[in-house]
């Protein structure tokens, strides 16, 4: 492993309920370094974003979580997890996927879309200690060489979908571990400006008017102007009014 410490420990468990959950129980539990990877082939309870299951082919794709220890973050702060974990997955994307072929983008507030399919999610949970963050847990599943999804297969991809060819699983991991060091690193470092920058650059409908769906799935259109620093949806509505939504208050319609 090309990293200093993101998956230099590396747990693989033959079948678990999720690595999230397994997680967080070893760190309740034990003394986990900083940087232990949990990851499997088989989760019997994957879990999503909004309480939604993660179902995942078995042996085929990555599903795995990242245990981090990100002290210096106030809990105010704590989307700057999704930012630099959906930057780490970009950039494993473009460095995979020849470029100009494929439209990668990061759909708030963390999944990630290859020509506007989703081939990655992302669930994050924290400990905080007072208004700090304690540990983290980054749980990220990346479809990498699952063939069909059943019913999904107009929203769904995957690495092998997108390319017609396998991917070794282990190569990718380690690409992901160097991209989530690198992102980790300059968080630590204070660059927050950067990041932001980087992921509205990146960002799914930055700038553009699209179709949403308010808590009541009520429809309505508005133009994605940003994210909070605490993680909400900025949208500019009709009459130009600036309104914040968090994950349960908005859903993208497409
Ligand atoms: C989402 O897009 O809704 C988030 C999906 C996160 C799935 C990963 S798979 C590994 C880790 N363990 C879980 O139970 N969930 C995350």
């Amino acid at each position: 492993m090309e990293t200093l410490f993101i998956g230099k420990s590396l747990l693989f468990l033959t079948e678990v309920e999720s690595t999230n959950t397994y997680a967080m129980g070893l760190l309740r539990n034990v003394n986990v370094t900083e940087g232990t990877i949990v990851h499997t082939d088989h989760q019997t309870k994957g879990r999503g974003q909004r309480g939604a299951a993660w179902n995942s082919e078995y042996a085929s794709n990555l599903t795995l979580s990242v245990v981090l220890k990100p002290q210096f973050l106030s809990a105010g702060k704590a989307f700057y997890l999704s930012k630099i974990s959906a930057l780490a997955l970009y950039d494993v994307m473009a460095e995979i996927l020849p470029q100009g072929q494929y439209d990668i983008k990061v759909k708030w507030p963390n999944d990630i879309l290859v020509n506007s399919k989703k081939i990655a999610g992302i669930l994050i949970e924290n400990n905080f200690q007072q208004d700090h963050i304690q540990h983290a847990v980054i749980g990220i599943g990346l479809n990498v060489n699952q063939q069909e999804f059943a019913g999904l297969e107009n929203k769904a991809t995957s690495l092998l979908k997108l390319t017609g060819r396998q991917f070794n699983r282990q190569a990718v991991l380690e690409r992901l571990c160097v991209h989530l060091e690198k992102w980790y690193l300059r968080l630590r470092e204070g660059r927050q400006e950067n990041i932001t920058l980087r992921y509205l650059e990146n960002l799914y409908g930055y700038q553009q008017i699209l179709p949403f769906r308010d808590a009541r799935d009520y429809p309505f259109s508005a133009c994605v102007t940003g994210v909070s620093e605490n993680g909400n949806l900025r949208l500019s509505l009709a009459g130009g009014v600036i309104q914040e939504f968090d994950i349960k208050e908005v859903k993208f319609e497409l």
